[in-house]
């Protein structure tokens, strides 16, 4: 591999695991993770996500850290070893990262960067639902209703594309980790300074119940037909939550020196993101506590997940307090946007490094042309049926191309590559080793369960439309932004190798004992 010997290094441990962890908390940590654990059983939520944590989560990602430093490359270069076909899985894992998810990552990371700014005016206080809806985005009815450009949300768009160019502009150790050193310290800071002020408003600890008192019926598969829900829901969110299934932590592992220790870092970065999510969710529903006291009514008609958690619910909060309410607004809203941006670096660097890998390319040449494009595309997402076509591309996105890059990675791993090579390889490594379950992991436990959960999708997008959108949008764009991603791979991959071929190893086998 020609870039091996050339390849830029993390500058240390934590800087790795800083932008490893960065990757992983994300705004699904602070918006998804809570509201999630409330509709599923609330404390009794813990165990389907902690079993999907160690039976799929964990092993994936020390798959994904594995791989990448195994084959010191981006997720094209280390498939590619394997055929066409593998690299064809190689690029469409990244492409979906960039050109699937940070388009619209990056739209709503701008619209946290503008409700930072209306933190000091609060122009949502009368109805922050109709501010959100009508004044900010100016809503149209469907998702083929593009109306107007909102200029404004193009602007901060452009400008949060402009940080991760800047970010990603230099290599991972000057940019990525340093970047993620400042941010996750004070991510950590903010999130802990907001959980201990929720948990001083009147009413927290109704929320804080809500969150947390366990509803055993509701994940009981012996006594409730329903219970499988809270199941699948857990394995989703751990995939999305760790950032899996796209090739970032692939891409991530191929910056480490050699001798390093995959085990911890897998359990590392996943126990922290996890913990991460729980901790913040004292604050979402610390806050939704205090809205329901507030208005004297049940935390159900207040709790909300998602947009209308950031957006509709905390600011009303916000504007509710009695002191510090600008204060509390910028912070949340920060938070927001860090832990963002820090997902966001990543979502590009894994499109970014595949392109360099293959193609030898300039860093600089190669960011800019990815930001740039990204940008491009990013612009509808600033229409007025932004949030609609944000909604129905999130939903495929990380229900179909997530599931099923990660459940094509286990297979293509687990039985070409071979789960035991890699094994070796992590084996060879100092640290913590691997232990023989972790192939049937691989090769058979979380296929099957990716499987069922991709088919469940299925048959529920089947007999339902999604949120209640015409077919014609969804295939239009659902079916448009995997089909795009597909081509884009397929393309990528017929091009030419401009650096020496990657090419699978025998000696690899030999490591086999
Ligand atoms: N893990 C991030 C979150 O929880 C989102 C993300 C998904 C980031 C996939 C990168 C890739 O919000």
């Amino acid at each position: 591999m020609s870039n091996s010997d050339n390849r830029a290094v993390w500058g240390s441990k934590l800087g790795f695991l800083m932008a490893a962890i960065g990757s992983a908390v994300g705004l699904g940590n602070i918006w998804r993770f809570s509201y999630m654990a409330y509709e599923n059983g609330g404390g009794a939520f813990l165990v389907p996500y902690m079993f999907a944590l160690i039976v799929a989560g964990i092993p994936l990602i020390i798959l994904e850290f594995g791989l990448g430093h195994r084959f010191k490359g981006s997720p094209a270069l280390a498939l590619a070893q394997h055929g066409k076909l593998g690299e064809v899985l190689g690029w469409w894992m990244p492409a979906v990262a960039t050109m699937g998810i940070m388009i619209f990552y990056s739209v709503v990371i701008a619209w946290c960067v503008q409700y930072m700014g209306f933190s000091f005016t609060q122009p949502w206080a009368t109805d922050s639902s109709n501010f959100f809806y009508n004044e900010f985005l100016h809503l149209s009815k469907s998702p083929m209703d593009f109306g107007r450009i909102n200029y404004s949300i193009l602007a901060t768009s452009f400008g949060v594309w402009f940080i991760t160019w800047l970010i990603c502009f230099k290599e991972v150790n000057h940019g990525i980790e340093k970047a993620c050193s400042i941010f996750m310290p004070l991510l950590f800071i903010l999130t802990a300074a907001l959980v201990f002020w929720s948990l001083t408003l009147d009413g927290a600890m109704d929320g804080i119940k809500a969150y947390l008192v366990p509803d055993w019926n509701k994940i009981n598969v012996f006594t409730n037909k329903d219970a499988w829900g809270p199941w699948s829901a857990a394995f989703g969110q751990i995939f999305f939550t760790l950032s899996l299934g796209f090739g970032i932590m692939i891409t991530y592992a191929s910056y480490l020196p050699k001798d390093s220790d995959i085990v911890g870092y897998g359990l590392k970065t996943s126990l922290a993101n996890c913990a991460y999510s729980i901790f913040a969710g004292f604050a979402v529903f610390g806050t939704l506590g205090f809205m329901a006291a507030q208005k004297g009514v049940s935390i159900e008609q207040v709790a909300k997940g998602g947009p209308g958690l950031a957006f509709i619910v905390y600011p009303e909060a916000i504007s509710s307090l009695e002191f510090g309410s600008v204060a509390f607004g910028v912070a949340f809203f920060l938070t927001l946007v860090i832990a963002g941006l820090s997902s966001g670096v990543s979502l590009v660097e894994a499109f970014v490094c595949s392109l360099i890998d293959k193609f030898n390319w300039k860093r600089s040449y190669v960011v800019s042309l990815v930001c740039l494009s990204g940008f491009i595309l990013s612009i509808v997402f600033c229409t007025n049926a932004g949030l609609l076509i944000l909604d129905i591309i999130d939903h495929f996105v990380s229900n179909y191309a997530l599931v099923l890059g990660g459940l094509l990675e286990c297979i293509f791993i687990g039985w070409v590559i071979k789960a035991e090579v890699l094994r070796n390889h992590i084996n060879n490594q100092r640290g913590l080793n691997l232990i023989k379950l972790w192939e049937w992991s691989i090769k058979v436990v979380t296929p099957i369960i990716l499987a069922i959960i991709l088919f469940q999708t299925i048959g529920a997008d089947c007999l339902k439309n999604y949120g209640g959108y015409t077919t014609k949008a969804l295939w239009f764009f659902g079916g448009g932004i995997i089909s795009i991603t597909i081509v884009l791979a397929v393309a990528l991959t017929l091009f030419k190798w401009r650096t020496p071929k990657p090419t699978h190893k025998p000696e690899d086998e030999h490591l086999l004992t």
